[in-house]
């Protein structure tokens, strides 16, 4: 079998970074190749070097036997590279149909044809199998329907190579399941396939064989027989995987912190009731659909609630914006990191700086003795969490994905809050910082914080929480307590299966 890419010894470097440090791999048909490793280790880098968005400092790509320049995604395109990247490229503003056929739109006798491009659309769409309107405007999708017409616009044009960074990170167990079919039908085509996941399983599932860069370099590529999870994680991280110690669950929480009653959220069936204490990690389970994504929305005044009351510390409050919400002592991480998180023209310091609590009275300073000094106290985080980044005045949007989100954690833990709203906390983080993530989690809430961590990844909720809720069709089907917050109640309440409760009672 002949490759139909080979990528030879190549090499990136970027300011204080040598991202890339001499990979070699072949591409060949009707092959799926795992691509993994730790945030920072170089898999989008090489991939935006596959795409022609960026040009090695050295090394060769050759394609079909040619050594290849590509100046620009065009040209890349042109070679039959068709690459789903991990940042979203869509214009918000410009339809579905749009978005999907942007830069390569049929065209009748020179004209753009615009019922040819929706047609085409709904075709794609139907294959992904999403009920959507191609003439909707991307700006008023859910995150991941933004995912998944990222993928019909890969999908869209002629390609023999289609590479795929972390396509699952925002989708749902069907939207993954369906586009593991569609990996699979691809490669039977003859077509070769990159495929870039942190859920390690996926890349069990579907790829043939697996390759691992960690920090730069490839250090592993294999069949994914010949290998077990616990060996592939070990290849990543250099090092035996820590284990994530839940530890008791909190019994002696304190003062009740978050009260909801009654609250009624447009979308969802029933009012919801939610008390969380001081100490406590309260869990919200539920696939879409489940009203848990509009509830979330609520509690941090982004989605208004009709009626009902939320109380923080005793205190009744508003949610009519999220700027209120942070105001009154409620802080999101929001799932949505590129449209709502990152603020892409600040540095790494600024980014986690900006929601702090002035008064000096940031959670981390409670958990540790933190410096007072700004640049000291992104080193901490930098420390803590492991964020991959040369120095404190990096802009943001040159960190890997990964590295991204635990800034953005960062941003909570410095803000000072009375309550602390977790949406998909891990999305995007490598199974190494997990753990550091649920660490501090965990610190958190013994400092006192209320957390709700609202996600979708359930042996998560299964780690971290000491009671779920779960919602099904708008109303709540479980609640969940200590030790039977398992991954298997939680997902069974999740698909409207009654769960035996209170067997630790
Ligand atoms: N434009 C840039 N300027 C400076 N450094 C950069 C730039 N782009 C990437 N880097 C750095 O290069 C390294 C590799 O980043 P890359 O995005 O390839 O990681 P990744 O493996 O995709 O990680 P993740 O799993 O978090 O997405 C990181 O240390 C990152 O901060
Ligand atoms: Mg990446």
């Amino acid at each position: 079998m002949t490759a139909v890419v080979q990528v030879l010894d190549v090499v990136q470097e970027y300011p204080g970074v040598r991202a890339l440090k001499g990979v070699s791999l072949d591409l060949a048909p009707g092959q799926v190749l795992g691509l993994v490793g730790e945030n920072g280790a170089g898999k989008s880098t090489l991939i935006r070097i596959l795409g022609g968005i960026e040009q090695p400092v050295s090394g060769r790509l050759v394609v079909r036997g040619e050594d290849r320049t590509f100046r620009g995604s065009a040209e890349s395109q042109a070679a039959g590279i068709s690459v789903v990247s991990q940042e979203f490229r869509l214009v918000p503003q410009l339809s579905v149909a749009d978005n999907v056929f942007l830069g390569h739109e049929s065209t009748r006798a020179g004209v753009v044809d615009a019922a040819g491009t929706r047609a085409r659309t709904a075709e794609l769409l139907d294959q992904l199998g999403l009920d959507l309107d191609p003439d909707r405007p991307v700006s008023s999708l859910t995150v991941g329907d933004r995912q998944m017409v990222e993928i019909a616009r890969a999908l869209s044009r002629e390609f023999d190579v289609l590479i795929m960074d972390e396509p699952t990170a925002a989708l749902n167990g069907a939207e993954i399941l369906r586009l593991h079919a569609i990996v699979r039908r691809i490669a039977e085509q003859g077509k070769a396939v990159v495929y870039v996941s942190h859920h390690l399983d996926e890349i069990f599932e579907i790829c043939h064989d697996v390759a691992v860069l960690r920090d730069g370099s490839l250090v592993a590529h294999a069949p994914t027989a010949d290998l077990d999870e616990a060996r592939l994680v070990e290849h990543m991280l250099g090092r035996a995987p820590q284990t994530y110690e839940r530890g008791a669950v909190t019994e002696h929480a304190g003062e009740e912190r978050l009260t909801v009653r009654g609250l009624r959220v447009p979308g969802v069936a029933e009012p919801f009731d939610l008390s969380v204490r001081a100490g406590e990690i309260v869990g919200l389970a539920g696939l879409v659909g489940s009203g848990r994504a509009e509830l979330t929305r609520a509690l941090f005044g982004d989605l208004p609630a009709t009626s009902g009351e939320v109380r923080v510390d005793g205190r009744a409050v508003r949610l009519r914006s999220s700027r209120e919400a942070v105001r009154h002592g409620i802080f999101m991480l929001s799932e949505d990191r590129k449209g709502e998180g990152i603020l892409p023209h600040l540095d790494v310091t600024e980014n986690a700086m900006v929601s702090r609590d002035r008064s000096g009275l940031g959670l981390l300073r409670r958990l540790l003795p933190v410096p007072a000094d700004e640049s000291a106290q992104f080193e901490r985080l930098r420390t803590d969490m492991r964020i991959r980044v040369p120095h404190g005045r990096q802009l943001i949007g040159n960190l890997s994905g990964g590295n991204q989100q635990k800034v953005l954690l960062g941003r909570a833990l410095l803000s000072g809050c009375a309550v602390l709203l977790l949406n998909e906390p891990t999305r995007g983080v490598d199974v190494g910082a997990k753990v550091d993530i649920y660490q501090l989690v965990k610190q958190l809430a013994e400092a006192g914080v209320a957390v709700v961590v609202s996600s979708s990844d359930a042996p998560e909720l299964a780690a971290i929480t000491d009671r779920c809720a779960v919602y099904f069709a708008g109303r709540q089907v479980a609640e969940l307590h200590g030790r039977d917050v398992t991954e298997d109640n939680i997902v069974s309440a999740s698909v409207g299966q009654t769960v035996q409760e209170g067997s630790d009672v």
